[in-house]
């Protein structure tokens, strides 16, 4: 497990991008399934601030990780956000855009998107595999929409699947462990105070931490890197 530490969101930023940079300049085509959150926003201004030019983003494929359940333009869509702040912003092929169809029946769009990773992603090992999947995780230790109320999602043999909001009740479309855990690297993009307990649980693995999602995340090939600021990071 690699854990990066840096004093703030905004470094957090520009080291994720300098690390998205070099992993995308390594390949030629390149898989990545996106997060929502305020910290993957950060990131997305900062990639269009400063990596603008400096990645071919026309090897890039863009996926989601997970979506709410509403419209592309309503201001909840993870699909709005990186439009507004990253897709707007650089020159990449409409093709290459994979969203989740937030406004589609939640079950329909589960089996569809299932199928277009089948259908889109390399697949060498009977699992769709991402080359990165980037993840964030909430205050209870969400992570994707998979939330501890629902941490049976993580088993599904599905490869996607419709979850609940456990306040709001908003459905949402997410990938499942078995992607999550079949890409060839992971990441971790979590700031802020709220985070410390749940982050020193679960990288330490002390209390309750099999309660929550985001500590059942563990690629194959252990290719999971924690991008922290020492907000998040200050429990370890
Ligand atoms: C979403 C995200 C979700 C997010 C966490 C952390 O759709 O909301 O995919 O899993 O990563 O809630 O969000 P913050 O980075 O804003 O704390």
């Amino acid at each position: 497990m690699d854990i990066r530490i840096y004093d703030s969101k905004g470094l957090v930023a520009r080291h994720f991008s300098d690390y998205l940079e070099q992993f995308i300049a390594n390949r030629n085509e390149v898989h990545i399934a996106l997060s929502g959150g305020s910290t993957p926003q950060i990131v997305f201004e900062e990639l269009a601030s400063h990596k603008r030019e400096a990645i071919d983003w026309s090897k890039v494929h863009f996926y989601w990780g997970d979506e709410r359940c509403v419209p592309p333009t309503d201001d909840q869509s993870n699909y709005k956000m990186t439009q507004t702040y990253l897709l707007s912003q650089i020159t990449i092929p409409a093709n290459n855009i994979h969203r989740i169809k937030g406004e589609d029946i939640p079950k329909e769009e589960a089996e569809r998107y299932g199928e277009l990773l089948r259908e889109k992603l390399p697949n060498t090992t009977g699992v769709p595999s991402f080359d990165l999947v980037i993840l964030g995780m909430g205050e209870d230790g969400h992570t994707a929409s998979i939330f501890p109320h629902e941490i049976g999602l993580w088993e599904s043999d599905k490869l996607c699947e419709v979850a609940t909001h456990p306040e709001s009740g908003q459905k949402r479309i997410t990938i499942t462990g078995k992607v999550i855990d079949h890409s060839k690297e992971v990441v971790f993009l979590v700031t802020g105070i709220g985070k410390k307990e749940k982050v020193a649980e679960i990288i330490k693995h002390e209390g309750d931490f099999k309660e929550y999602p985001a500590s059942l995340v563990a690629p194959e090939n252990d290719n999971l890197i924690w991008f922290l600021d020492k907000e998040a990071a200050s429990g370890l």
